[in-house]
């Protein structure tokens, strides 16, 4: 697999790529320690391009806290194994310095409720300006023609797709969705810091919202009811040891584009779940379509 780390050196792979015929790029951009929801993208990427290149970057602009950043897992070797079985062709893990040389000034800012509502609310407002100048500098860097996000981090994904389309960035964001273990647990890095129980636990989160899925399938459209039943299924009212020791941040019922919560459901709306389980905390979130 090979790995190149200045944007320089990705611009002459790519290059190089277009000029022995490939006609597609696909991009999937991480922060690494991968797991089957980012190979899920990767896959994704691969069914539909010529060539593939996943970027590897923990963003420092997007963390809130220090020991955070420090924190991140970082295993570049064993992604570039999972990466090259994925299907991905080349790997983009810039250093800080080639994303934020010296002097670096310029941040880019989705002016919305998108980026100031729940993840935004919770992890400050530096955060999604931090993820939106990193995707835009990755995909300025690579210019590929689609660029792979997934569901499971939807506000990112809407604030990733606002700032490609004000910004005129000719790559198209496909949303990919949620991968999940087969106990319905959507699949995360943060997983492995989940004892047995507090796993058992964190399967209220699914629960929950397949609980509301269902509801709206059945012609459920207010919001209020929905959110309750959300609240309700993950406080384990119906099946008292199961919720216990889940502790929900937000519990959430809003317009998929803007994150705006609703009183009723018109059209397509999205539920979204925060919660912590001991120290972990855990989001999810499901897409509702009212019959
Ligand atoms: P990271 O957390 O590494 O996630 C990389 C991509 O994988 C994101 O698009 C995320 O939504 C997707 N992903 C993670 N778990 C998934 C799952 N279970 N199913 C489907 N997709 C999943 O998100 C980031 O990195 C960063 O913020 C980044 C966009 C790279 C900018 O720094």
């Amino acid at each position: 697999m090979r790995i190149v780390r200045s944007i320089r050196d990705l611009q002459h792979a790519l290059r190089d790529a277009r000029a022995a015929g490939a006609a597609s790029v696909g991009m999937v951009p991480t922060m690494g320690a991968l797991h089957e929801g980012h190979l899920s993208l990767v896959r994704a990427a691969r069914a539909e391009n010529d060539c593939v290149v996943l970027s590897i970057f923990v963003n420092p602009t997007q963390f809130d806290e220090s020991a955070d950043l420090e924190a991140y897992p970082r295993q570049e070797a064993q992604d570039a194994e999972l990466a090259e079985r994925g299907g991905a062709d080349l790997i983009f893990a810039p250093t800080v310095d080639e994303m934020y040389p010296s002097g670096h000034a310029t941040t880019v800012h989705v002016e919305s409720p998108l980026t100031t509502l729940f993840e935004g609310a919770r992890r400050g407002s530096a955060h999604f300006d931090g993820v939106a100048t990193v995707v835009a500098k990755l995909l300025l860097a690579a210019l590929p023609e689609r660029a792979y996000f997934g569901q499971k981090d939807a506000q990112q994904l809407r604030v990733v797709q606002r700032m490609v389309r004000d910004l005129g960035i000719p790559t198209r964001i496909v949303a990919c969705p949620t991968s999940r273990d087969r106990d319905g647990l959507a699949r995360s890095s943060r997983n492995v810091r989940l004892s047995v129980d507090q796993r058992r636990r964190a399967l209220a989160i699914p629960r929950a919202l397949t609980a509301v899925e269902a509801a709206v399938a059945a012609g459920e459209t207010d919001a209020a009811l929905l959110r309750a039943l959300a609240v309700e299924t993950l406080a384990g009212t119906s099946s008292p040891e199961v919720g216990v020791g889940i502790d929900p941040e937000y519990v959430a019922i809003v317009d998929p584009d803007r994150f705006e919560p609703l009183d009723t459901l018109a059209g397509e709306a999205l539920c979204a779940i925060a919660a912590r389980v001991g120290g972990v905390r855990l989001i999810d979130n499901v897409l509702l379509h009212p019959p």
